[in-house]
Parts: C-alpha cells; sequence; structure tokens
C-alpha cells in the first residue's frame, strides 16, 4: 500500500461490526476510523471487546455484521494472509516467535526474504530499524532476550511484511516504565512516517501521553470517540466504567506489628538447575503489605511457590515467627495461617473446582475458625454467602458452579476463599489480573481490611501506579535477585523501572 499526504481516506473504517460468540454479544454495532500518522487508542474494560474487534481485522475472527474499509474500500478479510496482504500487522498479547532461531530469522520467517540471500535481509532490517529507532541485535537469539525486546522483534516482523497499520493489544503489560517510553517513541516514528495505529490499553495515563483520539468500548458496545487533547483520566474512566468513580486507592496508615515472615538468603533452582531466587532476604511484618515488583518471570512465582511449600528450597530459610517451615507440607503451611492466592493465566487452574458450586468451594479448605475446624455445609453456605455479599460477586446464588462464573468473580470468590480462612499472612499474586476496575477495588480494599486487622500481605503485583498507592514497602526483583527494597511514599515509578532492570541497586540487600 502506498501513502499518500493528500489521501483523505481513513486507514481503517468500521461500520457497525457485530459478532457473537454464543449468547454472548462481544461486539455489537461498533464504529471506529483510524487516520493514516494517527494513533488511536482503544479503551476499554476487561470483557469489553477491544480484543475481539481487533481479531477481526488480523482476520483471526470474521464479522456476523457490519463493514471493514481499508484506505477507501469495503474488504472481506477472511484469514491472516488478508490482513497481511491489506498492510494489516497485530501484535497479540502472546507472542508468535520461534525462541531458537536469531530476530533476524524470526522476522523473515514465511515473509518474502525467502527470495533474498541472507545478507541483505541483515541490511534490509537493519535499515528498518534505523528508520524507526528500534534498538536490535539481528543475531542475537530470541529466546536470550528480555520480553521487551521479543516485542520489537514482532513489531519489525510486521512492518518487514509490509505493515502499515499496526495493532498492539496492551502491549505495555509486560514492559517496564523505562522500556514503555521507548515502545512509545518507535509508535511516535512510525506515526510520522504515515502509519496508522490502534493500541489497546486499559492504563490511562499511556491513553493521555501516546493517542491523539480515544475510542471507549464499554460492554461490546463503542460509547464514544474523543479527542485526547480534551479529555482527561476522570472522563475516560467514567465513559469506561460506564458511571463516575472515585480513581484512588485508600492508603491506610497502620501500626507496624511483629516480623511475621522472615526470609533469609534464599535460593531456588528450577529443573534445569537454573537459579530462579538468589540469596533473597526480607522480612514482612504485621499490618504492612509489602509489594514485590519485577518484570513478568523475575522469580516471582517460584517465591511465592517456596513460601506456600511447593518449590523445594535449595539454600536459605523461610522463617514464619521464628519457625523454619522448610520440609513442612503445603497444608501444614496453610494451617499455620499463610494464605495463597495466586491467580494464574487459567484462573481455574489453581484451588477452585470449576464443576463445584461456591458453597463446596468453600469447604474445600478446612478452616481454622474460632470455634475449631468446621467442614458442615451450613457454615460453608454461610460463609459462601458472605463471600458473594462482602467482594460483591455476580452470581444467581452460591450454589451455582464456579464454572459459570465470569472471570472476575472467580478470582473474588478465590480470594474470599483465603480471607476466610481467617490467616495472619496473605501472598496473592495478580490478585486483579484481568478485572475491571470496580471489581479491582474491591479487592484493594479487601486487602487493606486485611491490613488492618494486623496480616502481613506480600503483594505480587504488576501495575506500579497501584503498588505506589496501596503497598508500605516495595521489593524490587530482577533475574531473581532483590535489586531493593523501597518505602511506598518516597519512591517514583521511574526508580521502581531502574530497579526492575537493576539499572541501579539499593544498597540495604546485600547481605552473605
Ligand atoms: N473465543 C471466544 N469464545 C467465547 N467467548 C469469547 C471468545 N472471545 C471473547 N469472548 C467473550 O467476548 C467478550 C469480549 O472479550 P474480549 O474481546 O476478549 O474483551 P477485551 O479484549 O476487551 O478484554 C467477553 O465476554 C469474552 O468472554
Ligand atoms: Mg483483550
Amino acid at each position: 500500500m502506498t501513502i499518500d499526504n493528500t489521501n483523505t481516506n481513513y486507514a481503517i473504517e468500521l461500520k457497525g461490526i457485530c459478532k457473537s460468540f454464543g449468547t454472548v454479544k462481544a461486539n455489537d454495532n461498533i464504529d471506529l476510523t483510524v487516520r493514516f500518522g494517527e494513533i488511536l487508542a482503544l479503551l476499554g474494560e476487561n470483557g469489553s471487546g477491544k480484543t475481539t474487534l481487533m481479531n477481526m481485522l488480523s482476520g483471526i475472527y470474521h464479522p456476523d455484521g457490519g463493514s471493514i474499509y481499508v484506505d477507501g474500500n469495503e474488504v472481506s478479510i477472511q484469514s491472516p494472509e488478508d490482513a497481511k496482504r491489506l498492510g494489516i500487522g497485530m501484535v497479540h498479547q502472546h507472542f508468535k516467535l520461534v525462541d531458537v532461531m536469531t530476530a533476524a530469522d524470526n522476522i523473515t520467517l514465511g515473509g518474502k526474504g525467502g527470495l533474498f540471500v541472507k545478507k541483505d535481509r541483515f541490511k534490509e532490517i537493519k535499515e528498518l530499524s534505523e528508520k524507526y529507532s528500534f534498538e536490535l541485535d539481528p543475531e542475537k537469539l530470541v529466546m536470550n532476550m528480555s520480553v521487551s525486546e521479543k516485542q520489537t522483534v514482532e513489531i519489525l516482523k510486521l512492518m518487514y511484511n509490509g505493515a502499515r497499520i499496526l495493532i498492539l493489544d496492551e502491549p505495555t503489560a509486560v514492559l517496564t516504565p523505562q522500556e514503555t517510553e521507548k515502545l512509545f517513541d518507535i509508535l511516535r516514528n512510525m506515526k510520522k512516517e504515515g502509519c496508522a495505529i490502534i493500541i489497546i490499553t486499559h492504563k490511562l495515563n499511556e491513553v493521555m501521553s501516546i493517542s491523539d483520539r480515544v475510542t471507549i468500548l464499554h460492554k461490546g458496545k463503542s460509547v464514544q470517540t474523543v479527542n485526547t487533547a480534551e479529555t482527561n483520566p476522570n472522563e475516560l474512566t467514567e465513559l469506561m466504567v460506564g458511571h463516575p468513580m472515585q480513581l484512588s486507592i485508600r492508603r491506610v496508615e497502620c501500626e507496624k506489628g511483629e516480623n511475621i515472615l522472615h526470609v533469609h538468603n534464599l535460593t531456588l533452582e528450577n529443573s534445569d538447575g537454573a537459579e530462579v531466587i538468589k540469596k533473597l532476604s526480607f522480612d514482612l511484618y504485621e499490618g504492612e503489605i509489602l509489594g514485590v515488583a519485577g518484570v513478568a518471570g523475575s522469580g516471582q512465582k517460584e517465591l511465592c511457590e517456596a513460601i506456600a511449600g511447593l518449590y523445594p528450597i535449595k539454600k536459605g530459610a523461610v522463617l514464619y515467627r521464628d519457625m523454619n517451615i522448610e520440609g513442612k507440607t503445603p497444608r501444614e503451611i496453610i494451617d499455620l495461617g499463610i494464605s495463597m492466592s495466586f491467580i494464574p493465566e487459567d484462573r481455574l487452574g489453581m484451588g477452585l473446582a470449576a464443576s463445584l458450586d461456591i458453597v463446596d468451594n468453600m469447604m474445600l479448605k478446612t478452616y481454622r475458625d474460632k470455634k475449631g475446624i468446621f467442614v458442615d455445609r451450613v457454615t460453608a453456605e454461610e460463609l459462601a454467602n458472605k463471600v458473594v455479599e462482602e467482594l460483591e460477586v455476580k452470581t444467581p446464588d452460591v450454589h451455582t458452579p464456579v464454572r459459570q462464573l465470569s472471570g472476575g468473580n472467580v478470582q473474588k470468590v478465590l480470594l474470599g476463599r483465603e480471607i476466610a480462612a481467617d490467616p495472619s499472612v496473605i501472598i496473592t499474586a495478580y490478585a486483579v489480573r484481568g478485572l475491571d476496575i470496580n471489581s479491582s477495588y474491591t479487592i484493594y480494599d479487601a486487602l487493606n481490611e486485611q491490613k488492618e486487622r494486623g496480616v502481613g500481605v506480600l503483594f505480587i503485583g504488576e501495575d506500579l501506579d497501584v503498588m505506589l498507592e496501596l503497598c508500605d514497602r516495595i521489593m524490587v526483583l530482577c533475574h531473581g535477585q532483590c535489586s531493593g527494597i523501597v518505602e511506598a511514599k518516597e519512591t517514583t515509578k521511574e526508580y521502581l523501572g531502574l530497579l526492575m532492570t537493576a539499572s541501579v541497586t539499593e544498597g540495604e540487600n546485600d547481605e552473605q
């Protein structure tokens, strides 16, 4: 496709797009436009239909109704090949690269590159990189790359194949603030070169910084499109959620209590013998929320599992109130009062039985309650009702199989059950992953209430803005090592970003 600056056609125009999955109307009469040389943010809560809509542009799904125009012509996109031919490229949430190949080989794989000799391909990739100021070593193996580098390869691959309309689905979810800025610089260069860009995100500050216009989806409908320069985060939230919302997390000031969890010089090895946690030491106190930040895969999962007794400890120790937990079974660790809610990619993967109702799921755990252990269904039913009420779980009743609840509501049941076990330590990983804004705030409130009760909370998080508001202290992991533990009130997002890539380190953690 050639780009002509006098071209007044939209790069993409969607009119009345509809798409249903069974009885779910994922897209309901959606309109959207983006011009060449423009960045459009597509904003909407989880489940509002963003990915579905974009998948119809990339040829993965076909609309049930409506029309798609590319550069002024009505088109039918039946396959990813059709999309590619029309100059549309999409960077998905999960990359599709071949690990054992170099950047250059990945970029040229399955593309026009087959006709070129290798030297020409390198040259071409280099030119493309320089044009948009990508920083990339074409000969580096994908398996040795950071997430951010892999994303760069994905984008270059699309550009190499002639994409002029680029769609990015939540590209910043896996990036540090600095990496996000780098990506945005690349996108701004691409915009200057005349590309049309649609970026999906639910981070409002990113929308404000990168986009020219914003289209907001709400429950499968396009509610409005606004010029970024004429809006603000509050208005965007209101459009996205459907009602006004207070956007700050309540910060609870508590007296720091006793040291409840002491991790000392902990080293963990994976099955290949690689150290995934290295000489990690930290303390968690009663009545505090200690955040754990780091790019994905920095050892967060293994750390949680080790504390829960699910991962072998190679060296060092985890002490719960001076008691070494090494060698204890997960059951014994739960009985001590250490509660774990890890939200995996597949929410039903951990701890909940999909076919059972909420009451039975409550009973899957034996509760240490004041009166002793109970297993009777009446009490479990009371508990289930309490969780449903307090965490605002949207379900017809407590007898509905968990499988029939939406992801966010499953997550609330999971956390509610952990809290109901009356723990003294809560370890929660990715507690709000995939939740809508309302539900996220319900969960932050629930964690704050636990903190007020004197519970020590280890909060493994993804969103630094949230962690700065919610946590008392934040520990940053980088390649399994602690690069610093900082007071949330005294630090900045930029500084945390530097710690995440260990461009700086805080002095307090080099114990032997
Ligand atoms: N392949 C599918 N099968 C069934 N339902 C789906 C499928 N993909 C998406 N949905 C449903 O469509 C709605 C919109 O989903 P999605 O487009 O992924 O939202 P978003 O990207 O905004 O989070 C959700 O209710 C989701 O559960
Ligand atoms: Mg999505």
